[in-house]
């Protein structure tokens, strides 16, 4: 019987090329699947004409957005996901659902191999394969681009030899990939860490330096989760989309640094997350609102470490599981509404209102009608920097 290998296909140069190349080496038959997690660009049946003319065996495309974001881009946004403090996750986040995809149309066609187009030095390679072992742990694993010599020359001699219904010529001088939370570019000028972005490594975002009207608007949560805009309920889908369109037209969500990938390397990366960085920035203060003390104090360390196990490719870790139901619960009260002003590249919140706020106006008052009592402040202090005082003591008494 033919063996069957499942690639995970995007439509470019490499994955293109890796159809026929797979089918060479191994002798087996090649079902390309192409997953749209909004990335946008190319149709995705022209995608899918291109892997059959490729010399795919079987072509599947499948529309994945509405799953993305509400299965992924909702539950980084609960954790406030943000890589080094900064990077929301955008690659990071669409790897297990391809992963999820593959390992399905494997499980359906009876294939035992799983094919990829990562290369040896980046996250993805790993996302890819870890995800794959937990979901799939009897099936194997290709690279040829990391494996068997698939280099970008050598591709490109093969593309041209077969007469392969490929562009080779058109190529950016970045790497990008983007999708609906965000987009990432790097290599070309951004190698050297010293070179500021130029314009053309955008595509999300305006450039914020442009002067222009602010756009305000009203962000409505529901236990974490946004609803609606200006009081217009939405899907999970449509509101990331608006918003990536508002804020993006504002500038908002443009961020370049130099992060640590999980093999070791540091690498610079210029990412644009106009949608991703909104919702954050509103989702954060209304839990300020709403996240009673403690809770939220504890749930910073609990988003840094969500963050991270998702960067390193644990999606469907046990850690990375029982962390989601800590989000879930700690979410239960994150109700309300978020004023959000879009203005010169930044968010700000100007406004919060939540019919669950801990926000107790006559606790806070400095005028009339305070209720907190001051009496009580006194003896709280005196107890609580005891330990220090007595530790202070001790200090004096022996001279130090
Ligand atoms: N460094 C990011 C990550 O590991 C993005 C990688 C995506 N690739 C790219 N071509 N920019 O999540």
């Amino acid at each position: 019987m033919t063996q069957r290998v499942v690639l995970a296909y995007s439509g470019g140069l490499d994955t293109s090329v890796a159809i026929g190349w797979i089918a060479e080496q191994t002798g087996a038959e090649v079902i390309a699947v192409a997953i749209d997690v909004g990335q946008g660009g190319e149709d995705m049946t022209v995608i899918r004409e291109r892997a059959l003319a490729c010399g795919a065996s079987a072509a599947e495309v499948v529309d994945a957005r509405e799953e993305f974001a509400a299965g992924y881009c909702l539950p980084a946004l609960k954790a406030n996901a943000l890589y080094m403090d900064r990077y929301p996750l955008v690659s990071a986040l669409s790897r297990p659902l391809i992963v999820e995809h593959l390992a399905r149309v494997a499980r359906q066609h009876g294939a035992d191999t799983v094919a990829h187009g990562c290369t040896g030095k980046g996250n993805d390679q790993v996302r890819f394969e870890v995800g794959l072992a937990s979901l799939a742990p009897g099936v194997s694993v290709l690279a040829p681009v990391r494996d068997s010599g698939m280099t970008r020359d050598k591709a490109i001699a093969f593309a041209e030899e077969k007469g392969l219904p490929i562009d080779v010529t058109s190529r950016s001088p970045y790497s990008i990939d983007q999708n609906l939370w965000g987009r990432a570019v790097e290599t070309g000028h951004l190698e050297d860490i010293w070179n500021a972005p130029w314009e053309d490594v955008y595509d999300y975002t305006a450039d914020p330096a442009v002067p222009r009207d602010p756009d305000e608007l009203v962000l409505t949560f529901a236990e974490g989760i946004p609803v609606a805009i200006d009081g217009r309920s939405l899907s999970p889908l449509a509101i990331i989309t608006e918003l990536n369109a508002r804020a993006g037209a504002q500038g908002v969500g443009r961020l370049d640094l130099v992060e640590d990938r999980l093999v070791g390397i540091k690498s610079r990366e210029v990412y644009e997350a106009p949608g991703a960085i909104a919702l954050i920035t509103a989702h954060q203060e209304l839990e300020n609102v709403c996240v009673e003390r403690d809770l939220a104090r504890f749930k910073r360390q609990a988003e840094q470490r969500w963050s991270e196990l998702v960067y390193d490719g644990l999606w469907f870790s046990p850690l990375k599981s029982a962390l989601d139901v800590f989000m879930n619960e700690a979410s239960r009260h994150v109700t309300g509404d978020i004023r959000l002003r879009l203005h010169g590249g930044r968010p700000v919140v100007t406004g919060r209102r939540s019919p669950v706020s801990l926000y107790d106006y006559e606790l806070a008052t400095y005028d009339t009608g305070d209720t907190f009592d001051q009496a009580l402040a006194k003896g709280f202090v005196e107890l609580w920097g005891l330990p220090s005082k007595i530790a202070a003591m001790r200090e004096h008494k022996s001279g130090s």
